[in-house]
């Protein structure tokens, strides 16, 4: 079986970034270490269009699926680059079809949140910062409630342990790994 895991880090107030197009350059250098170091551990990574235009440079080596509702069927840009829209295919099917057992999902928000409705986040890294933005994005992006609406019936409550606490520098930078 495949296995999906997800890495992001956040603010003390839970933001991923402050805006679409925020790079992660906000991030301690012992966490983007671990991230290395994890990411070169994997078969591929998927990662949300928003934040594939952030990165490009980074992940030009490594093996990528990019989602884009612009991708009708999956289309191959390169030999190690597939841009896929999950909602027009069976997503499972492809990744068992194209092989790959270790699974990074990189984010952003919607493609964090896409995998955690599809109940295909088993492990989440977690890096806080200690840092705060005060406004941003948040780590996952639930649909919006309708007027009146009271709490959303289509996203919660998703479940997971903590099995590893850990502090990677003297600022204060954490690590939390959870499994489903
Ligand atoms: N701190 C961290 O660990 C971390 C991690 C990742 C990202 N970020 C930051 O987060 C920001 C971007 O976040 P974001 O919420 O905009 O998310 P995103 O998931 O990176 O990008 C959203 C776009 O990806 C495509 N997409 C995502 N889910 C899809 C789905 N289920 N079906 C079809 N297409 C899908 C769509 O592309 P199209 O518009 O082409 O249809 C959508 O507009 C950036 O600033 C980035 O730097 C931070």
């Amino acid at each position: 079986m495949p296995k999906y895991i997800a890495i992001a880090a956040i603010t003390i107030d839970g933001k991923i970034a402050k805006g679409l197009n925020h790079m992660s350059d906000w991030t301690s250098k012992e966490d983007k270490l671990f991230m290395r170091a994890l990411l070169s551990k994997c078969d591929v990574v998927i990662i949300g269009n928003n934040t594939y235009k952030t990165a490009i440079k980074p992940l030009s080596k490594r093996n990528c699926i990019v989602f884009s509702k612009s991708a009708g069927r999956p289309v191959r840009k390169s030999a190690n680059l597939l841009y896929v829209n999950p909602k027009k295919i069976n997503f499972k099917s492809l990744i068992t079809k194209l092989g790959y057992k270790k699974i990074a999902i990189l984010g952003g928000a919607q493609t964090y949140s896409w995998f955690l409705e599809n109940n295909l986040i088993d492990e989440l890294y977690l890096t806080i910062e200690p840092i705060i933005f005060g406004t941003g994005i948040n780590l996952f992006a639930p649909p919006r409630l309708a007027p009146g609406e009271t709490g959303n019936k289509k996203f919660g409550d998703f479940k997971f342990k903590l099995v590893e606490i850990k502090k990677l520098n003297k600022t204060g930078s954490v690590l939390l790994r959870y499994k489903k």
